[in-house]
């Protein structure tokens, strides 16, 4: 196939899309890579120039890395950046001005590790990982390091009412930096088993009370955060909001074992206020449920009527922890793409690994050029 014959075919992907007050000018989306190059969580100089380079490489959306919310027990590794207030903000003001110079739009994605947070390795050990109920989930399901999980797993103590509260305050809060500092939209991580999708999953939500329960008790956390986030931006900003059947603690955990099941959890955070669902898989080609070829993100906008994003191994040949063992090499998977995309399943496309191997990715997609030779080391340099 010649470029002009695959430019030809990617054609749809490099339409507009307009969901509430911002327009991107194609369907193409950086997808959210945390980098832990921003020391004291504010991101710098160089922190804006590698955003700027995916800007320029003409994806029409950029999702930071997760970013910290002003809830001081969010992050732990020093280098994430945050979203507080002081010379953070100042240097997501560079970020926000570098992507729009470059002809982007940016959301950035706030991100609470909860279960996950290592507090030994954080700005504040004294403040425990926030946990629903205590648990960090099951041992053994995972290719963490098993010494690591024994020393983080023991139980800890569930979140209180005033901890939830905090929690909630302060999304929203940082969300109204983000407002303020010129951001086009907010994205929401709720998946990999990090906060929010820790009150989804029965294994680390054993509450009782309003907050645990059935699906519904279990949803109600989500659902808050995001009507909080709402109610700090205002009616006509986008928000997205990342899910995910897996988590870190265990890959083969699912979020819902149907789509009627993950219908009684999106719906709720659609009518709170959720614009766009990102559907985090590893594989963009692989089905969500039996008897059916949509892939979660095909499910996630038949369930809920709103647009969807999908992601996993765009432009590669294997998935992220696949890379991890045996490195990933380029493919040209973008047909593939297409086939679902020209079927509405979806409505952006999201990249991860591609856009850190070469940040015009998006351009060499719309030329219908061939891709770059890919080196896993890029996942922890800042190119
Ligand atoms: C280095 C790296 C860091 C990541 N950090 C995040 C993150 O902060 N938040 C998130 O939601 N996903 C994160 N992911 C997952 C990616 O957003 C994406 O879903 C995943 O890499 C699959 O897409 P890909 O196959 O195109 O790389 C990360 C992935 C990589 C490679």
């Amino acid at each position: 196939m010649t470029n002009a014959d695959m430019a030809a075919i990617v054609a749809p992907l490099f339409q507009p899309f307009t969901v509430k007050n911002v327009t991107l000018k194609n369907r193409i989306v950086m997808s959210p890579m945390t980098r832990a190059h921003s020391p004291d969580g504010v991101p710098g100089e160089d922190v804006a120039a590698y955003y700027r380079r995916r800007a320029e490489g003409e994806v029409g959306l950029i999702i930071t890395e997760g970013v910290g919310t002003e809830d001081l027990a969010s992050t732990d590794n020093l280098r994430i950046p945050v979203l507080r207030e002081g010379a953070p903000l100042k240097g997501w003001k560079r970020v926000v001005d570098e992507v729009h110079a470059g002809g982007a739009k940016i959301f950035p994605q706030l991100w609470h590790q909860g279960v996950l947070r290592d507090a030994r390795i954080s700005a504040h050990p004294e403040l425990l990982g926030r946990r629903p109920s205590g648990l960090w989930g099951p041992l053994g399901h995972n290719s963490l390091d098993p010494a690591y999980v024994e020393s983080v797993a023991a139980p800890t103590v569930p979140m209180t009412e005033a901890e939830i509260a905090h929690v909630i305050e302060t999304y929203a809060r940082s969300a109204g930096y983000a407002k303020a500092l010129g951001f086009d939209g907010i994205a929401i991580h709720a998946g990999h088993g990090y906060l929010i999708d820790s009150f989804f999953w029965g294994e680390t939500n054993t509450r009782t009370d309003k907050w645990g329960g059935d699906r519904r008790g279990r949803t109600r956390f989500g659902v808050e955060v995001v009507k909080a986030i709402r109610a700090a931006i205002g009616p006509s900003m986008p928000i997205m909001y990342r899910f995910s059947q897996h988590k870190t603690q265990d890959y083969a955990a699912r979020l819902a074992d149907t789509p009627r099941a993950l219908e009684d959890i999106l719906v709720p955070l659609a009518e709170a206020g959720v614009d766009v669902f990102d559907a985090s898989t590893r594989k963009f080609e692989l089905p969500a449920f039996d008897g059916s070829p949509l892939n979660l993100a095909g499910w996630a906008k038949k369930v809920t009527g709103k647009p969807s994003m999908m992601v996993g191994s765009v432009g590669l040949n294997n998935t992220l922890p696949e890379m991890w063992k045996a490195g990933s090499a380029p493919v040209n998977n973008i047909p593939a793409v297409m086939e679902r995309f020209n079927r509405g399943d979806f409505d952006l496309v999201a990249v991860g690994r591609s856009l850190l191997a070469d940040p015009g990715f998006a351009r060499r997609v719309r030329l219908g050029e061939p891709f770059v030779p890919f080196d896993k080391s890029v996942t922890t340099r800042l190119t």
